[in-house]
């Protein structure tokens, strides 16, 4: 198995929806930016979802606009329906991530429709996006429990990913979207799912709401997934899924990661200021509880994060 991994900061998107605090189209091109100084070449950076439903979102449109269209970094928005494709497409986005759900519940919750019409709006949208030469990633929503309908049963998981890896998704992420899943299931999951169709189109997004987020990264990791998202400084949560708090917070996977000898590309120091950066935006900070270790630690300097306490996986 590689010793790369590719975390993608969901902070600008997952981490924002749910703020008190709306940040303006120049704020959040302020922390994309400082996400990506730090080496972070995957960012969600915002939403096509109605402006009613989540204010903080509008301007997606002009954030896209703003940011290049070549480079290291790839940016992906997420898009809820067709309509939200359309605004993708239109505003650039070479990237969208479209959600899907593993349960009736949630799927009415979020986006007022049933499962199948979430399946069959994605698979137009892949259709479309196979000509438009756009990227189209598939989460699947409450990969592990809603909030609505309790426990997801994980054969149904896998039924959704195995068909929107046959239909074509560039990546299939699940995601777990209340923080309700255990690093048991997800080493279950996870484990079959990559028997069955390898890790590299697999990815996690892990919440920390019970403090199992690192835990879950572990047991996805122990399978082979190579993707994960996070969230800067732990901001994050569904303003439509009760219960749904932060994400793993990005400085406490890359620290796990980079000291368990995988190679993230991501500079640990500049992290901590795109850290500091989304905790002076918003007035909050979840996660992160790597920081204030990591901040004393990283200005010694004594010893390198890489070479110390790294037991080399072998796999
Ligand atoms: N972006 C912007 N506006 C959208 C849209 C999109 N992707 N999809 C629909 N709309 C607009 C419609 O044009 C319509 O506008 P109008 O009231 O000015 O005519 C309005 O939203 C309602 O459209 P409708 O198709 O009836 O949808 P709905 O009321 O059932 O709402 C969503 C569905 C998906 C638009 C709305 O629930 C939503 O945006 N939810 C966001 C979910 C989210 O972001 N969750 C967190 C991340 S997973
Ligand atoms: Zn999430």
């Amino acid at each position: 198995m590689s010793d790369q991994v590719l975390v993608t900061d969901v902070g600008p998107r997952d981490g924002l929806q749910n703020q008190p605090r709306i940040l303006s189209v120049g704020e959040r091109l302020r922390l994309i930016g400082a996400i990506t100084a730090a080496g972070v070449t995957s960012v969600e950076v915002g939403s096509f979802v109605s402006p009613k439903a989540v204010p903080a979102m509008a301007g997606t449109d002009a954030v896209v606009a703003a940011l290049p269209s070549d480079g290291p970094v790839h940016y992906t928005a997420l898009i809820p329906n067709l309509k939200g494709y359309e605004l993708a497409r239109s505003a650039g986005a070479r990237s969208v991530t479209m959600v899907l759900y593993a349960s009736e519940g949630m799927a009415r919750k979020n986006v007022n429709m049933t499962m199948a019409e979430a399946e069959a709006a994605t698979a137009a949208i892949l259709a479309a996006a196979r000509a438009d030469g756009i990227e189209v990633i598939a989460a699947i929503s409450v990969a592990f429990a809603c909030p609505v309908d309790g426990p997801t049963d994980p054969g149904l998981v896998r039924t959704v990913a195995a068909r929107f890896l046959a239909l074509g998704a560039d990546q299939v992420v699940l995601a777990d979207t209340i923080g309700a899943g255990n690093p048991q299931q997800v080493r279950n999951l996870t484990a079959e799912l990559v028997r069955e169709h390898g890790a590299a189109r697999l990815g996690c997004h892990f919440h920390d709401t019970r403090a199992l987020g690192l835990a879950n990264v572990y047991a996805a990791l122990e399978s082979g997934i190579r993707r994960f998202d996070a969230s800067i400084a732990g901001l994050g949560g569904c303003p439509f899924a009760p219960g749904a708090s932060g994400n793993v917070a990005t400085e406490d996977v890359a620290m796990m990661l980079e000291q368990m000898g995988f190679a993230t590309g991501i500079d640990l120091d500049a992290l901590l200021r795109a850290s500091d950066l989304a905790e002076e935006l918003t007035g909050t900070a979840p996660g992160g509880r790597s920081k204030p270790w990591l901040k004393p630690w990283l200005a010694k300097r004594s010893v390198s994060l890489t070479k110390h306490d790294t037991t080399r996986r072998k796999e």
